[in-house]
């Protein structure tokens, strides 16, 4: 076996596959068809502090080699996740990102407080891509200044637990974003979340996403997704974790050698439940052919000659 852990800040992964927030439920509906205790870590559906019932439909469609979806936030709440999700999750062994957002900065004070106080959620994943709504709807990750001040904020109730920063690609340049994360006392940076984007239904000549606009995912952002975490991690020196059309081992590589610490999968999860599962064992086979003792060895590796 070749040694596949990596680390998040204080936490060790056994491997540095880990699913997506939002394509991967609490982890629970995955358990049945894996053991979702093998892959590094998986993030659950972004939680708030109250229950949220998302956009109205349609909100997702398929788009060649990838997805648009406006879901719009939908998740059962910290509390539900506390008592009626968590305590089954921990049975499975799984370690557990949780992901949360919020609508203003006290929501995610608060949602990260207790998040971070509660048995079996191993890392925070702050998700900066919704709306401010003291702000009028500005994104609270569309400005760096903003940024660092709200992750110094998470950081400081976050406690022993890592602080996982994801951004959003939608910006001219992502790099003041990493560094301002990085300046904040985040742990990790994961990048991307989903590309902004449409699709028309050119019978009925309306959008296929009822609020016309949604996000792109799937391969059809891998390219793009590569070369803004390479860019991240020729910002800063915390870790970070490349996100973006993974679908294959290969896929995965490439974000390595790129410098990512850790990869998500996200969309392909929907065509096979279990490819993060897949995805860690063929990662273990490739470094036992290619002589990789530890997979630390392979990261950041990129040539230039
Ligand atoms: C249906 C769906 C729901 C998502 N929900 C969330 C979410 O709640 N929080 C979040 O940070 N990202 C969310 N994402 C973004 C993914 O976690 C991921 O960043 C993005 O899809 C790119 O990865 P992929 O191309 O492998 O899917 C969602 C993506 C999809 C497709």
């Amino acid at each position: 076996m070749a040694d596949l852990r990596v680390r998040i800040g204080a936490l060790e992964l056994k491997n540095p596959i880990l699913s997506a927030s939002g394509t991967f439920g609490y982890g629970l509906e995955f358990s049945r068809m894996m053991d979702i205790g093998k892959i590094g870590a998986f993030c659950t559906k972004g939680l708030s502090l109250k229950p949220r019932s998302g956009n109205q439909m349609p909100r997702i469609c398929e788009t060649p080699s990838g997805m648009i979806n406006s879901i719009g936030l939908e998740n059962v709440g910290i509390d539900a996740f506390e008592t009626e999700k968590l305590p089954a999750i921990r049975q499975t062994g799984a370690t557990v990102i949780a992901n949360f957002f919020g609508d203003t900065e006290a929501d995610y004070v608060q949602v990260a407080r207790r998040l971070a106080a509660m048995e079996g959620v191993h890392a925070l994943e702050m998700n900066v891509s919704c709306p401010n709504v003291d702000k009028g709807g500005i994104e609270f990750g569309g400005d760096p200044v903003f940024l660092e001040k709200l992750t110094a904020m998470i950081k400081k109730v976050a406690g022993v637990k890592p602080l996982i920063v994801k951004l959003s690609p939608n910006v001219a340049d992502i790099r003041p974003f990493a560094a301002a994360v990085e300046n904040g006392g985040g742990d990790a940076i994961s990048a991307i979340n989903t590309l902004k984007g449409m699709s028309i239904d050119v019978k009925t000549r309306r959008p296929k996403i009822k609020r016309v606009f949604g996000g792109l995912s799937g391969p059809a952002i891998k390219p793009v997704a590569l070369k803004m975490v390479y860019e991240c991690v020729k910002t800063v020196k915390i870790p970070v974790i490349g996100i973006g059309g993974i679908a294959t081992l290969d896929d995965a590589l490439e974000f390595l050698i790129a410098g990512a610490t850790a990869v998500q999968v996200g969309t392909m999860n929907f065509v096979e439940p279990s490819i993060c599962q897949r995805l860690a064992e063929e990662l273990n086979a490739f470094c036992e052919r290619e002589n990789i003792i530890r997979v630390t060895d392979l990261i950041g590796t990129l040539r230039q000659d």
